[in-house]
């Protein structure tokens, strides 16, 4: 009954053919390789290529719906954000565990004499056989399995009631949705959902691009996702789990031991953490602690110590439990990676959108195998949840490559009678205080509501702002410009020679080589040309030729080193990819911005604000004066006509209560936005619409400045539209119900977008390759689907073959490519 270990094998694909069967195959292969990634850790098929069986598993379902089942791949997202969480009343509790303060190997020694004394085994009688485990660190859950189906997840909470989590643990692609072989009527999981370090750092690292706030550590950060009330928010965070225990179980012979019962969690496909060993005795479990402590460093996530379980479940029962810890289980943990010093003083930093981190400057300690003397404590709000002051001793962590961070106050060092919060401190403390002017600049500083961050106003008079912003300006993946390094960029701004990254192209080798001698001055130093009496230029020559060289950059760069928040690489991509030209780009009202693909609100209103601050107008003309020449398509993207149909944008204009549906109804009765711009409240009430609509969409009409904005946005709907293929040339095109399938990384284009223009251009594009196949469009590390091709004598084409198929493409004869 039990399923093999690596997983079922993959079944022979179903026939496209059979919608059902189809559907039903390619869950299992999803399941099936979602599981080889999570729980095994043995990716078996490129991220493209599953992407693909996931969209086509998709489309079978909106096109059968009925074929939709409750364990589906695709209903891992998609939840409905709640207003608050259900309670969920736990029938065997949730305990917790004894922590073993002793963290030396006496600690484990302990536990087993108590162990044995309790059992009544005397020193004649046989080692106790234990189950050690890790323990992980992150936010316990229960989860309730009916029939093999995830039915339900819940949070720890108090122990006997927690919260209904369940469409945010779908999320979580190492929790199967539905469990192999032969599941029990009711099984309830309990484990712990955590976060990876090399997965937080990504998405760290993803934040710090967009703009957004950085998280403090793994743990917290797991915590936090689970209790998102968006389950959209916590499919973006890189969740995984660990199962550990059992809750309540119905129809199921538990296996005799707590080592047997995991093995038998794993082969329902549960993840169950490998390190985890059967020991004999203290002394098995002060090797297991040892030998974990050594390699805990190298481990991919965090821990909190090791779990010791006597593993016979018949003993664990006699030993029952001491008020809600059991008995039969302990936890020991390492002596901390954490060393306590001072807080010398607490400085802000400014960064490239102004944010301001409080950072904290230590006494020097060697802590987790490096020197440690700068802490960032994020913001106001860290602060405050730590009590921290400065010449308070404090207690800092560092494991591993994790940021070193403040773990807690040591107020027992602090002098009696001391009132962190009120009263006059004595030497050497001191409170913090945000300071309401940026250090550098001397701009208000802000912290809107809402916002854990503050922020300088200064934008680019700030010398931190500009330093930043022409850093990520400058950067490889935005403008590119070869050899303009910090130090350049920190100096040019230090000595006022650039204003703004628009100066850089204004720049002149006087300017390079004046600030080099400005520089050298300040730092010292006399170089030895200098001394020679000559001046070297070669180097400055290069830097001007590299910002000579980045005025031609993809629009999607350009777009991406401006800087705007929460304008990353991709969201620059999507701008730059569906309007085509940056004066679309600069003009683009929020309702348009709205309906493009993975842009949200937060995203659109960011990028609305960015281009209507005069500061970055002025900033992008300079640019264009001084010859920065964006390479764009110059038209928009043929799919965005969809985007631009009348009740997409109604709906997107932001109206409370104009549903989608309302929207339809409304768009029916219009020929174009200025009709609407134009409505009169008769005209509205004649609408039909619901009372509740027709009051918000009357008060919306008559918000100052809304028709005017809507006139506007009628304006470029009609001159993007007009860029685009009428309609019926789509279906003229040489591509019309041709069948395309795409396979392997394209160069320069997502899987998306290949599919968005091959489908604007009329094409049908599939997941799998048959006889009907007309074109696979094949890329990097294209697999079976191009072989399959191959055997077939389907056309292959590569990206720059496809691009010249589409109308409109400068050579759009004849495909150019192998035939086979
Ligand atoms: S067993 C009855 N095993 O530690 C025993 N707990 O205080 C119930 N934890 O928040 C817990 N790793 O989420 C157990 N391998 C492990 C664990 C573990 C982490 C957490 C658990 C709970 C706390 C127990």
């Amino acid at each position: 009954m039990s399923p093999k270990q690596d997983g079922a094998a993959a079944q022979a694909p179903a026939p496209a053919g059979d919608p059902a069967a189809r559907a039903a195959w390619l869950r299992a292969e999803l399941e099936r390789h979602n599981y080889r990634y999570y729980v095994l850790d043995e990716p078996s098929i490129p991220d493209a290529d599953y992407d693909a069986l996931y969209r086509e598993l998709q489309a079978i379902e909106a096109e059968h719906p009925d074929l939709l089942t409750p364990d589906s791949p695709t209903r891992r997202v998609g939840g409905q954000p709640l207003s608050a969480f259900a309670t969920v009343r736990h029938t065997v509790p949730m305990l917790s565990i004894r922590t073993e303060t002793d963290t030396e190997s006496t600690g484990a020694e302990a536990f087993d004499a108590r162990v044995r004394r309790e059992l009544g085994l005397g020193e004649g009688d046989a080692p106790v056989e234990y189950m050690a485990e890790l323990k992980f660190d992150g936010l316990a859950l229960s989860l309730r399995y009916e029939d093999g189906l995830l039915a339900r997840a819940a949070t720890r909470g108090d122990g006997s009631n927690g919260e209904d989590v369940t469409a945010n643990v779908r999320t979580i692609k190492s929790i199967p949705m539905r469990l192999k072989g032969d599941a029990p009527p009711v099984l309830e999981v309990r484990g712990e959902a955590y976060m990876r370090r090399d997965d937080f750092d990504r998405l760290n690292a993803r934040q710090r691009e967009a703009g957004e706030k950085i998280f403090v550590n793994p743990r917290n950060t797991a915590a936090g996702a689970i209790r998102q009330l968006d389950p959209g928010i916590t499919a973006q965070r890189p969740l995984r789990f660990f199962a550990y225990g059992l809750g309540e179980t119905a129809g199921w012979d538990i296996p005799p031991t707590h080592s047997g019962m995991l093995d038998a969690l794993e082969a329902f496909g549960l993840p169950v953490n490998k390190d985890r060993r059967v020991v004999r005795g203290a002394a098995g479990l002060v090797a297991f602690h040892r030998e974990i402590g050594e390699r805990r460093e190298a481990l991919p996530f965090d821990i909190d110590g090791v779990v010791y379980k006597v593993n016979r479940l018949d003993l664990q029962r006699r030993l029952g439990f001491v008020s809600r810890e059991p008995r039969w289980a302990v936890a020991h943990k390492y002596p901390a990676q954490e060393r306590t010093t001072t807080v010398l003083g607490i400085d802000v930093q400014v960064g490239r959108t102004g944010a301001i981190t409080p950072v904290a400057r230590l006494a020097p300690v060697f802590v987790g195998g490096a020197m440690v003397s700068n802490v960032t404590l994020h913001n106001q709000d860290e602060i405050e949840r730590l009590g921290v002051l400065i010449g308070d001793t404090v207690i800092v962590r560092r494991a591993g490559d994790v940021i070193p961070e403040v773990v807690a106050v040591v107020a027992e060092q602090r002098p009696p009678g001391l009132d962190p919060a009120a009263g006059p401190l004595p030497e050497p403390y001191r409170r913090f205080v945000m300071p309401d002017k940026c250090p550098v600049c001397q701009s208000h500083v802000v912290r809107e509501e809402g916002e854990a961050v503050a922020r300088c106003t200064g934008g680019l008079t700030c010398k931190a702002q500009r330093k930043e912003s022409t850093r990520h300006f400058a950067a490889r993946r935005a403008m590119d410009i070869e050899g303009l390094g910090e130090r350049h960029i920190d100096n040019l701004i230090e000595f006022e020679r650039i204003a703004s990254v628009a100066d850089l192209y204004r720049l002149k080798l006087e300017d390079f080589l004046d600030v080099k001698r400005l520089a050298d001055e300040r730092d010292g130093v006399v170089p030895e040309t200098v001394a020679q009496g000559k001046i070297a230029t070669k180097w400055a020559e290069n830097i001007l030729e590299g910002i000579a060289a980045s005025k031609e950059r993809p629009l999607a760069r350009f777009l991406f080193a401006l800087g705007a928040r929460h304008v990353g690489e991709s969201t620059a991509k999507t701008l730059a990819d569906w309007l085509g030209r940056l004066a679309w780009v600069r003009r683009a009202p929020l309702p348009l911005l709205r309906v493009l693909p993975d842009v949200g609100e937060v995203v659109a209103e960011s990028i609305y604000e960015f281009f209507k601050e005069p500061r970055n107008e002025t900033v992008i003309d300079e640019l264009l004066r001084y010859g920065v020449v964006p390479v764009e398509a110059g038209r928009p993207l043929p799919a965005l006509a969809d985007k631009l149909a009348l009740p997409v944008l109604l709906a997107a204009l932001g109206v409370p209560k104009l549903t989608a549906l309302r929207a339809e109804q409304l768009a029916q009765d219009l020929d174009s936005l200025d009709q609407f711009a134009d409505a009169s409240p008769e005209w509205l009430a004649e609408r039909k619409l619901p009372a509740d609509a027709l009051a918000s969409l009357q008060e919306f009409l008559e918000r100052p400045g809304t028709r005017a904005q809507l006139r506007e946005l009628s304006a470029l709907r009609a001159e993007l539209l007009a860029e685009l293929p009428a309609p019926g040339e789509a279906a003229q095109s040489p591509l019309a119900g041709k069948t395309f399938v795409l396979t392997g990384s394209l160069p320069t284009l997502s899987r998306d977008e290949a599919k968005d223009m091959l489908e604007a251009a009329g094409a049908k594009v599939s997941g799998s390759v048959s006889k009907k196949t007309d074109f696979v469009v094949a890329g990097a590390e294209a697999g079976s689907k191009l072989e399959k091709a191959l055997s077939l004598g389907v056309t292959v084409l590569d990206e720059a073959a496809m691009l010249a198929m589409l109308p409109g493409a400068a050579n759009a004869a004849e495909p150019k490519g192998e035939q086979s």
